[in-house]
């Protein structure tokens, strides 16, 4: 029995770590498509917008939240666009790869 609940707590624990992975993945696709051409990480993307690499250590996910939501309300000058129409997997999943970037 002790081995049974081993088992499943295993098989648990290794499905969620496929699903952080494939989240991060794909925060990371729509990263490229949607904001590369702006901004870089680790060297790669535009010049346009400030250099995101180490992005968390200076803004927690409310206020990147916010920044994709309303670039404008932190520069009403903004050029960069606003993503409040991502889905809200999509959002979730761009912001879970800008948390990995410290
Ligand atoms: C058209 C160019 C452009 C695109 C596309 C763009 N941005 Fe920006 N972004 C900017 C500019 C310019 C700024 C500088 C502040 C401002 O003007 O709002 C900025 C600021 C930011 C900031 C704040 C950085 C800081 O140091 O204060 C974050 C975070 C950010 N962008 C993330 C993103 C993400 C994530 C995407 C993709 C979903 C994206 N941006 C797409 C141009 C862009």
């Amino acid at each position: 029995m002790k081995r049974a609940v081993m088992i499943i707590v295993a098989f648990a624990a290794a499905a969620l770590i496929t699903v952080a992975a494939q989240a991060e993945g794909q925060g990371e696709q729509i990263f490229k498509q949607k904001c590369s051409m702006c901004h870089s990480v680790k060297g790669k993307g535009g010049t346009m917008g400030p250099e995101l690499t180490a992005i968390s250590a200076r803004m927690k996910e409310k206020d990147l939240r916010e920044q994709l939501e309303n670039p404008k309300k932190a520069n009403p000058k903004s050029s960069m666009p606003s993503y409040k129409t991502l889905a809200k997997a999509d959002m979730n999943a761009l912001l879970g790869y800008l948390k990995t970037l410290k």
